[in-house]
């Protein structure tokens, strides 16, 4: 498994293929997860291991991918304390009593998983077995980004509330990232142990603040996940979008892999980065729904950028798009492993 040119690439190392998988490869554009899905909410599918099994299984059948991405949310710790907060479809995590007061951290009580939601540990053990040689990623929201949500109740386009209270109360601030911080260690550290071989932290929104705002509010409790985590065999993937100004702290934080999204070309990414950091990225996923010879010539430059250098994993900059055709995926797939050098 560690000869996974996934892990291969992970850990910065050569590998025989570059490896690709795609972020939300699971879910809305594939046929046959809608046929699967049923009527509840994601949050109910997911306790159930033998669909999440399933549904975690079907782009890695159908596209050939070189790493699996668990079934599962990254509000997914935060529901099982009994925070209250649901994924409204088509919206998102929407929380009914927000995150206002200290008197809510009351509401974020240590995670058990094997108590408060042993399906994942379950999911993970049928997955490892079905998966053969093929990685698992496991993952947890970033204390930023999951906390983005319990503030403002749903998605929002500024985060104003959360800046108003990172700014206005520094202190409850920290508390409620150390806390989140802490779901996440033991999350992930349940995930490893029940067998991924690798961990995605996804601070999506954190390119909503600037470096500096970043550096003092987010990075401690980022970098507390990632040292949480270091004693473990599992490669640490970092990502965000609009990162671009963020490169750099994200490798900070502790990630032996940075993600990056499409608005910095990869080679200008890696300058940012410099060469000890492994990078994954950057299809636009807007341009999968292109016609065949525009997707060919980017996911072409992507390879070109990179250039043979070791420690690349192909990916999309953000998820894949409910609207995706499933066949462009997979023609992809064919092109990076047929093309790409590492
Ligand atoms: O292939 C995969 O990546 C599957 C696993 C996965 C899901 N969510 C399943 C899902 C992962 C890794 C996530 C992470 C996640 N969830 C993030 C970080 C990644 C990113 O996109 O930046 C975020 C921000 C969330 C919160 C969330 N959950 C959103 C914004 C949505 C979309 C709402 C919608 O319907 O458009 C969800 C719901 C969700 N999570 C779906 C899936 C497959 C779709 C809804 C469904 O089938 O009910």
């Amino acid at each position: 498994m560690s000869e996974a040119p996934f892990l291969q690439a992970c850990h910065n190392q050569r590998a025989i293929r570059v490896p690709v998988w795609f972020m939300r490869q699971a879910g809305r554009s594939l046929p046959e997860y809608r046929a699967m899905r049923g009527a509840g909410t994601i949050l109910e599918a997911v306790r159930d291991p033998d669909l999440a099994t399933t549904i975690t299984l079907q782009p890695v059948r159908r596209y050939g991918v070189d790493a699996a991405i668990l079934y599962s949310d990254i509000v997914v710790p935060v529901a099982a304390v009994g925070f209250g907060v649901d994924v409204a479809p088509g919206v998102g995590p929407v929380v009914a009593s927000p995150f206002r007061s200290a008197d809510d951290l009351g509401r974020l009580r240590p995670l058990d998983p094997d108590a408060d939601c042993p399906w994942v540990g379950q999911t993970v053990r049928q997955l490892v077995t079905e998966l053969g040689d093929v990685p698992l990623i496991g993952f947890a929201g970033a204390p930023f980004t999951v906390a983005s949500y319990l503030i403002e109740g749903g998605p929002s386009r500024d985060l104003a509330r959360s800046k108003a209270l990172m700014l206005g109360d520094p202190q409850l601030w920290h508390a409620l990232l150390d806390r989140l911080a802490d779901l996440a260690i033991v999350a992930l550290r349940s995930q490893v142990e029940a067998g991924v071989a690798a961990v995605q932290v996804f601070d999506s929104w954190a390119g909503t603040l600037s470096p500096g705002l970043y550096e003092r509010h987010v990075l401690p409790a980022s970098s507390r996940v990632f040292a949480g985590l270091a004693d473990l065999d599992a490669p640490r993937i970092h990502f965000g979008v609009t990162t671009g100004e963020l490169l750099p702290l994200l490798a900070k934080a502790g990630a032996d892999v940075v993600g990056i999204d499409w608005r910095v070309p990869l080679d200008e990414a890696r300058q940012r980065l410099g060469p000890d950091v492994a990078v994954q990225g950057n299809l636009d996923p807007a341009i999968c729904l292109a016609p065949w010879p525009a997707v060919a010539e980017a996911v072409r430059d992507i390879l070109a950028r990179n250039d043979g250098r070791p420690g690349h994993i192909f990916n999309l900059g953000h998820g894949v798009l409910p609207q995706t055709d499933p066949d462009t995926l997979a023609r992809i797939v064919e092109l990076v492993h047929a093309e790409g050098r590492s």
